[in-house]
């Protein structure tokens, strides 16, 4: 991109982002009828296929591309011991500070506690700091009472640390192996706030990689680097992506060593993944706890010992923003005249190929709707029916469509059409017979820009 188109790229705000959702059914305020939910946010038609496929190539990245990773879908509800064992019912808190003025509630750790409060900006209302556990609780049974009490999941990761022993006796995995699960995770924060990058109710992608102790720094290294490369395979700019390492008091109860991979958000740089070592912490512990040995047996040396496991932990719905932040551009044409493109990776995109009739007579929207019917088995499609193509392009631009396709009075006699790059604006002429490879092909090499 030039360096004036660059100046002329307008900041994306969350503002944008937000009344972008809104507006082209990515992401809606949740129960908004009765005022909003804080911190829950619905996906809408475009939003949640944009989840899905992010979601999709995560997958892909762990489990096809690996031969020692396989997949797991634990259920949210577990048994309460799980969260006494993990550490969480003890350590999993944030240090809340409460304004004795306007009841203003703020992260300690966020906020100057010997200053004035951040909201009503009186001076010496804030109390004292106190630790205030993020697990949802709730009760499960007819009867609420003490012993009925069970947590919404803080981390999909307890899932698998205590389905271990049933995944090593059940499959053929070795150490080093890996288990992925996608779900939603719970989390009752002090403050939800910046859209859906931080909620109470979010969704996860983790992965938590068994080894042995020995090999501990190989494996995080290796997690480190395969992590942060796989971000180009969504097209992310690399340039909006960097690591930090935990400082001591930054770690998690159950980390010796950590990595977030952080991303140029529209509010600057924030937590998208975290690359965690958790040394044999979670298995200890719930072999402590359910007194149920979580020793891994390897059968060619004869060593029992328990495994290592480095997690990689990144945020499904974070992820959504990040996808939408770095696709947003308002594109200045001409005087007055700019075009707001997503310029989702083909992958992502909700929409691959929309396909419209340069007018809507002449059989030829009969004809753009029995093609847009038989690219519906090689992808997800939408049919432009209005005539109106100046007008259709620019709503495919805005939902991040990478390829229009139309047809013409010219397509009634040589059975071509007119492709259309959403980024380059650039026009081809294909044979039908050929298109479903033309774009297989385009999607496969596809370059920003192009
Ligand atoms: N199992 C380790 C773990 O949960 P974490 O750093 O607390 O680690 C991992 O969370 C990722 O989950 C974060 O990098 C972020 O992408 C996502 N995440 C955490 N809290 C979130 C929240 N309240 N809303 C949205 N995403 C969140």
């Amino acid at each position: 991109m030039s360096e004036k188109k660059d100046q002329e790229k307008a900041k994306v705000t969350l503002e944008k982002l937000v009344s972008l959702s809104k507006r082209r059914g990515f992401v809606f305020q949740s129960s908004e009828i009765y005022g909003g939910q804080s911190g829950a946010w619905d996906y809408g038609p475009l939003g949640v296929e944009l989840k899905k496929n992010i979601q999709g190539v995560w997958w892909k990245e762990m489990t096809q591309m690996h031969d020692n990773i396989v997949g797991l879908d634990a259920a949210i509800l577990m048994h309460p011991r799980v969260w006494h064992a993990s550490g969480h019912v003890e350590n999993f808190t944030d240090p809340l500070i409460e304004c004795k003025g306007c009841r203003g509630r703020f992260r300690a750790d966020h906020i100057d506690p010997k200053g004035a409060c951040p909201t009503c900006g009186k001076k010496d209302t804030l109390g004292e700091p106190r630790k205030f556990n993020l697990m949802f609780t709730t009760h499960i049974g007819p009867v609420e009472e003490t012993a009925s009490t069970i947590y919404l999941r803080p981390e999909t990761a307890q899932g698998i640390f205590v389905n271990f022993k049933n995944v090593v006796s059940s499959s053929r995995v070795k150490v080093p192996f890996g288990i992925a699960q996608v779900g939603k995770a719970f989390r009752n924060e002090i403050v939800t706030k910046a859209f859906i990058f931080r909620t109470a109710e979010f969704e996860q992608m983790e992965m938590q990689f068994f080894i042995h102790p020995k090999e501990e720094p190989k494996w995080f290294e290796y997690w480190k680097q395969s992590r942060i490369e796989y971000y180009s395979k969504l097209g992310i700019d690399p340039a909006h992506l960097r690591f930090h390492q935990h400082g001591k008091d930054e770690l998690a109860h159950y980390a010796i060593n950590a990595f977030d991979i952080e991303f140029l958000f529209p509010m600057g740089w924030q937590e998208l993944e975290g690359i965690h070592s958790r040394s044999d912490y979670d298995l200890r512990r719930h072999q402590e706890f359910s007194g149920d040995k979580q020793e891994y047996l390897d059968q060619e040396t004869q060593e029992r010992y328990l495994p290592y496991v480095i997690e990689t932990s990144a945020g499904l719905t974070r992820s959504v923003l990040m996808v939408l932040t770095d696709a947003y551009e308002e594109e200045v044409l001409g005087e007055g005249d700019v075009r707001t493109v997503m310029h989702f990776h083909p992958n992502l995109a909700p929409v691959k190929v929309a396909v419209m009739p340069v007018v809507k007579k002449d059989g030829l929207l009969e004809l753009a709707q029995k093609l847009e019917m038989d690219l519906r088995e090689d992808f997800a499609t939408m049919l432009e029916p209005t005539g109106n193509i100046g007008k259709n392009y620019r709503r495919q631009d805005e939902i991040g469509t990478p390829y229009c396709v139309t047809v013409d009075h010219t397509t009634k006699e040589d059975n071509t059409v007119t492709i259309r790059y959403r980024d380059s604006m650039k026009q081809e002429r294909v044979k039908i017979s050929e298109l479903v490879g033309f774009i297989r092909n385009n999607m496969k090499n596809y370059q920003r820009g192009q």
